[in-house]
């Protein structure tokens, strides 16, 4: 639609209600996936109001201004733009995240990966021991390929004695989880690290001039899709997502062999290794433990639909 069309759209006093129909047809005509949903998202931002407000006001009339950053919006998003790189965020684990495409939009299903940790963790997640009543020793917790933070900060937030090392490959997402770490006030208790997997920690006595203990949790949700299956990915993924979050080599499970040897490395005995699988990577990754001995209590979890998605293991 041309910035023409939008002020006559405007002009004519469109109301919410018919405004939110209009991006809705506009949508399913461009098959774009829960267009609905799209559609509420994006008049929500350029209104600036929730979805109760947008409700009981539908028969408000729009202003022009927002009107047609709406329907601007709404083209963007029919022409295969993701709507949270849109509007700029994603909400995950209750928390609100900025996300740029510089970082992968984090998923739902990742949620089971600070679900799983915490279960591990257990007591050791109380920052109060029980049976002393003395605070429980900080816990070193790594997240590898912290993307946008979601995870580290996640974790941060639930674990208030903990102490997180977040990895990146990538400046620019480091950018972005730092300013979310900002954003929740958790900036004192989480360190960044550029580096290829956990590599700068293996060799930690020259990063930031730090104790070096052995870890008690490392997460990580890697890029895990295989090279050949990129053209299976929805045209908003392919298109848009970062590929240094997607691709994992050529099968999408190489990582993992690198990931699981620097982690067997760096955790302490009992300490805790969660990973995100890939569609399919069950086995090959079960697999890879196995080959290392120095792994117990491997568990696999299903995610919403059904889907074996978490991998947690402990170091022996
Ligand atoms: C699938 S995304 C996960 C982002 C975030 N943790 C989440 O769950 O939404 C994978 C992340 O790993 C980073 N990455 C890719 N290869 C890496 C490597 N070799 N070492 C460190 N980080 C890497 C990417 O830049 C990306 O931010």
């Amino acid at each position: 639609m041309s910035v023409a069309q939008t002020r006559r759209i405007g002009s004519i006093g469109l109301d919410v209600r018919a405004a939110l129909k209009e991006g809705m047809a506009r949508l399913r005509a461009a098959d774009v996936p829960s267009h609905t949903l799209a559609a509420e998202l994006l008049l929500m931002h350029a209104l600036g109001r929730d979805r109760a407000w947008m409700y009981s006001h539908a028969e408000d009339s729009l202003d022009p201004t927002a009107a047609e950053k709406y329907f601007a919006m709404i083209a963007r998003r029919a022409a295969g733009e993701p709507t949270q790189y849109i509007t700029g965020k994603q909400e995950f684990w209750g928390l609100e995240f900025e996300v740029t495409p510089a970082v992968l939009i984090p998923r739902p299903e990742t949620e089971h990966v600070v679900e799983v940790a915490l279960e591990r963790l257990g007591a050791r997640g109380i920052k109060l021991d029980m049976a002393t009543g003395k605070p429980s020793p900080t816990l070193r917790v790594a997240d590898v390929g912290t993307g946008s933070g979601c995870l580290a900060v996640s974790l941060a937030h639930e674990l208030p004695h903990a102490e997180v090392f977040a990895t990146d490959i990538s400046a620019a997402a480091l950018e972005v989880a730092r300013r979310n770490v900002a954003h929740h006030g958790v900036s004192g208790r989480i360190h960044f690290l550029q580096t290829n997997l956990l590599e700068a920690l293996l060799h930690e006595p020259r990063v930031e001039n730090r104790e070096s203990r052995p870890f008690d949790l490392i997460v990580s949700n890697p890029p895990y899709v295989a090279r050949d299956e990129a053209a299976s990915l929805q045209r908003e993924v392919r298109e848009h997502e970062p590929e240094s979050a997607l691709f994992g080599g050529p099968t999408g499970v190489e990582i993992y062999v690198r990931l699981i040897e620097q982690a067997g490395t760096l955790l302490a005995p009992r300490g805790i290794l969660v990973l995100e699988l890939g569609y399919g990577a069950a086995d090959a990754v079960r697999k890879i433990f196995r080959m290392q001995e120095r792994w117990a209590n491997v568990s696999i979890t299903n995610d919403l639909a059904g889907i074996p998605r978490v991998l947690a293991a402990e170091r022996i």
